[in-house]
Formats: structure tokens, C-alpha cells, sequence
């Protein structure tokens, strides 16, 4: 009791205060997100994400370079195809946008670890996660048809040199199918991130501008977590460790650090947090208004998603973080 115990003695001066530190976010940390567009020398900035940009394959190697020479290990890249159907033609297709990106971006920079968004959303007229009944216009996704297209999709990125597939749908066995399908493939090295937990957040908005991948009729609450339930989130999580999953993923991550936390509680294996584009705009608008100190706001939340569990965040900060992080 005080007088005795002065928690102040700890906090007296930087070097005290850096000892006893108990979080860091480092470089290696963090993963990119990057959106590949069909096209040559296109920059397209996305207007609800101020430095966010759709970029054409050229864009996205030099984006690569970039990222590996600031010590962040991974990028995960999201297509948007030229042309969309309701098989996902693009999501699977060798010639698909992110096929070609992945390709391009491995043989400039062979070290950058490139995950795969394994999801179909981008590439269906209607905007959904899977495949629906033609004509179908309650947004019911059928499970079972969605994972064979899944898994096409998941052996095409394989195929194309991609290192990590990150499925992103919240299709029952997602992760099941995809494994069968990459080891039949002769990928059984090829780790599967599950995102495991992710909720039906209004938090996706700016995202679905970016990867112009917004429902056109209904929504994802048939598929994506309701935001009410947290025990839910770990019988999510416990089925894809079961199906084989390797990491697992929770999102949203700022307003559902419980998960994060409740996640990491119960596996060990890596956990990552996304911190999404609604997240991420929100700290841009308030910064470019100058209502909040852009960089002290984003490494702080950064430091709290490790300090919540997470072992690796996705985050459209992370070269602004690092920069920050190295001065
Ligand atoms: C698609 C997908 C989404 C995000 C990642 N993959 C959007 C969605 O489910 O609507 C969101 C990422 C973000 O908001 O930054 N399955
Ligand atoms: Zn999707």
C-alpha cells in the first residue's frame, strides 16, 4: 500500500519507462494490403482511403519493393477483374488479376511472403462472398458450391507463386476444402491463415470502394459473425484449427480486441488482427481535420492490438508506422 508502492518510481524518466516496457511493434509485425487493378502505370487513389491506392501490376512490384526494404515482411494482395460473373472466373482464372500480381510481384522481390485473399466477392456481379442461386436475389450464398470454387481459386494462387492463402468468406469448411485441394495440388507446404472470426461490420465500407466488392442486394449477416457474440467467435476458431488451419485471423480488430484477446487465450497458433479500412479512415479523417495526432493515435492502437494478442496485424498503416517506428 502507498506509501510503500509508488507505481510513479517505474514511470520517472524514458529510460525506466523503456525498460519496463512490455509491448513493441516492430517492422515484422505488420502486413500490407494492396489492391490490383487490370491496366499499366495506374495510381488510383481510393477517395474514403487517403493514401490507399487501386494499382496496376508495375505499381504493385514497386509497392513490393518498397514495403520489403522498410523490413515489413508480407503484403496481402486483393484483385479487382476486369470483368465479374457469377462463377468468380476472375478469382480462379491463371490469367486473374491477382495471379498476375502475386507472379510479378515474387519474381521482383522472392524474399516478400505474398498472401492471397481467397474470397470471391470481387469477381461476382452481385457482390456476395460465394455462389448463389442464378436469379437469386436474397443474397442466400450456397456453402457447399462456393468451396469447389474456393478451392479452385486457392490452387490457382498456389499455382501462381502466392505463399500464404488467406480464405476471407466465413464458408462452413472452408479451410477443410482448401486443404484437400492445395495438398491434392502437390502445395501441401503452403500455410493456410483462416480468417476465422470475422464479424458483419459496418467497419468494411471504405474497403468495398477500394476492392469495388459492395453486396448489391442483401447484406453478409448470413454468413459473416454478428457482432453480438463472442463464444460464437470460438467455435469459429476452434473448427478451423481443427479443419487444419495454420493461423488464424480476427476482424475487425479495434472494436473487437476482446476476441482478439479471448483468441489468443485459447490456441497457440499465431493470431493476426485487421485493422480495417474503416478503422484506418477514421484516424486519416480526424487527422486530416488536425482533431488527433496521426502518428502518436496509430502507434498506439498498433502497440494495443499487440499488447490484446495479436502476433501480426494487417494494417493499411504500416509503412507510415514503420517510418515512424525508425525515427
Ligand atoms: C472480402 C473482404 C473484406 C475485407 C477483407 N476481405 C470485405 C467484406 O467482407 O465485405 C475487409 C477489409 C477492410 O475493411 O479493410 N471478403
Ligand atoms: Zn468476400
Amino acid at each position: 500500500m502507498f506509501p510503500t508502492h509508488r507505481p510513479r518510481r517505474l514511470r520517472a524518466n524514458a529510460q525506466l519507462r523503456r525498460m519496463v516496457q512490455e509491448t513493441t511493434v516492430t517492422a515484422k509485425d505488420l502486413i500490407y494490403p494492396l489492391f490490383a487493378v487490370p491496366g499499366d502505370a495506374i495510381a488510383k487513389e481510393v477517395v474514403s482511403m487517403p493514401g490507399v491506392y487501386q494499382l496496376s501490376v508495375d505499381k504493385i512490384v514497386e509497392e513490393a519493393k518498397e514495403v520489403y526494404d522498410l523490413g515489413i515482411p508480407s503484403i496481402i494482395l486483393f484483385g479487382i477483374p476486369e470483368d465479374k460473373d457469377a462463377e468468380a472466373t476472375g478469382a480462379w482464372h491463371d490469367c486473374g488479376i491477382v495471379q498476375k500480381a502475386a507472379t510479378a510481384v515474387k519474381e521482383a522481390v522472392p524474399d516478400l511472403v505474398v498472401i492471397a485473399d481467397t474470397c470471391l466477392c470481387e469477381y461476382t456481379p452481385h457482390g456476395h462472398c460465394g455462389y448463389l442461386e442464378v436469379g437469386d436475389l436474397s443474397g442466400k450464398v450456397l456453402n457447399d458450391p462456393t468451396l469447389e470454387l474456393l478451392k479452385k481459386t486457392a490452387v490457382s494462387q498456389a499455382q501462381a507463386g502466392v505463399d500464404i492463402i488467406a480464405p476471407s468468406g466465413m464458408m462452413d469448411g472452408f479451410v477443410t476444402t482448401i486443404r484437400q485441394g492445395l495438398d491434392e495440388a502437390g502445395f501441401p507446404d503452403i500455410p493456410i491463415l483462416s480468417y476465422a472470426a470475422k464479424y458483419s461490420s459496418a467497419y468494411y465500407g471504405p474497403f468495398r470502394d477500394a476492392a469495388e466488392s459492395a453486396p448489391q442486394f442483401g447484406d453478409r449477416r448470413t454468413y459473416q459473425m454478428d457482432p453480438a457474440n463472442g463464444t460464437e467467435a470460438l467455435k469459429e476458431v476452434a473448427l478451423d484449427i481443427a479443419e487444419g488451419a495454420d493461423m488464424l485471423m480476427v476482424k475487425p480488430a479495434l472494436a473487437y480486441m476482446d476476441i482478439i484477446w479471448r483468441v489468443k487465450e485459447m490456441t497457440n497458433l499465431p493470431v493476426a488482427a485487421y485493422n480495417v479500412s474503416g478503422e484506418y479512415s477514421m484516424v486519416k479523417a480526424a487527422a486530416l481535420n488536425g482533431w488527433i495526432d496521426e502518428k502518436k493515435v496509430t502507434l498506439e492502437t498498433l502497440t494495443s492490438f499487440k499488447r490484446s494478442g495479436a502476433d501480426l496485424i494487417l494494417t493499411y498503416h504500416a509503412k507510415d508506422a514503420v517510418r515512424w517506428l525508425d525515427e
